[in-house]
């Protein structure tokens, strides 16, 4: 069962309930906002999260495209798609575990005085006992353009320093925080601020809790992102309260820095994740 449903602003979500998993997406961004199964919430949302036009969520899986990021000062941090309100193509209930919602962002004039270019950007959801997501640009353009992008997805977790990252081990990371480079020696733990690009990931990641296990699987994708606000940051940073720096870490699978793509016109670029979570 689906529904389009509204908050009194206007702001519109799908709501989708299954026999396993029951999912809220926002046309704006195509962004899920909750995702929740027989094995609990995967998703961390801000209690004083906005839902309005223009503002993104904070919270759930902000879709980064066609930058990840702020290298780039001609186009907004993490780009525009995030605040762009999407078309519902199509919601299908393939089988009773199983619900695709296809929405989808095309150029116009208001994404074209941002950035220049003729685009479709296509989002499917695949909602059921796994949550898979799948991210296709086509370049719709005379000429080629760059791409850089992200799943921006807030985990949710009981507690930050009881949490273990596991499968980047050996790969080299960028700390953005000083500017360095380094390879990660063992399994990472969050005992402070962290905002790290992990370079030539091919690996699958996994976030262990006592409890719990999340698999992160994706394609086309060979950069990822780990960041925690922590303690000071996060007491600054819009719609988050003080403490909730302990309940999220956000892992994300993204085509970030030496890892953008060339999309040339005609061509089309799909990068996608999927989530498994088991309990121990
Ligand atoms: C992460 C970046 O991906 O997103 C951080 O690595 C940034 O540097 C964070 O602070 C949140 O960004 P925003 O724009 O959603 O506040």
């Amino acid at each position: 069962m689906y529904t389009l449903r509204s908050f009194a602003n206007g702001f519109e979500y799908i709501e989708v309930q299954n026999s396993v998993a029951h999912a809220k997406i926002a046309l704006q961004g195509a962004h899920i906002f909750e995702y929740t199964t027989e094995q609990g919430a995967l998703l961390w949302l801000s209690q004083t999260s906005k839902f309005e036009a223009g503002s993104a969520i904070r919270g759930g899986i902000p879709i980064c495209w066609p930058r990840f990021g702020n290298l780039d000062k001609s186009l907004p941090q993490h780009g525009f798609a995030r605040i762009f309100l999407f078309e519902l193509i199509k919601v299908e209930e393939l089988n009773e575990d199983l619900t695709q919602v296809h929405l989808q962002l095309k150029s116009s004039s208001a994404s074209k005085k941002i950035w220049n270019y003729d685009f479709t950007l296509d989002i499917v959801f695949h909602i059921s006992e796994t949550l898979s997501i799948s991210m296709r640009t086509t370049n719709e353009s005379a000429e080629e353009f760059l791409l850089t992008q992200a799943f921006h997805t807030y985990f949710q977790v009981q507690n930050i320093e009881n949490i273990t990252i596991e499968g980047l081990e050996g790969v080299e990371f960028l700390d953005t925080l000083t500017g360095t480079k380094k390879v990660e020696t063992q399994a990472l733990k969050i005992v402070a601020e962290t905002d790290r690009v992990y370079l030539s990931v091919t690996k699958d990641i996994y976030l262990c809790e006592d409890d719990r296990e999340v698999l992160i699987h994706a394609e086309n994708s060979n950069s990822a992102i780990v960041w925690n606000p922590w303690i000071e940051k996060c007491s600054k940073m819009s719609a988050m309260q003080p403490e909730a720096y302990k309940e999220f870490v956000c892992i994300e699978s993204a085509n970030a820095f030496d890892d953008f793509k060339i999309v040339k016109p005609n061509e089309s670029y799909t990068m996608i994740v999927e989530y498994l979570t088991q309990r121990n």
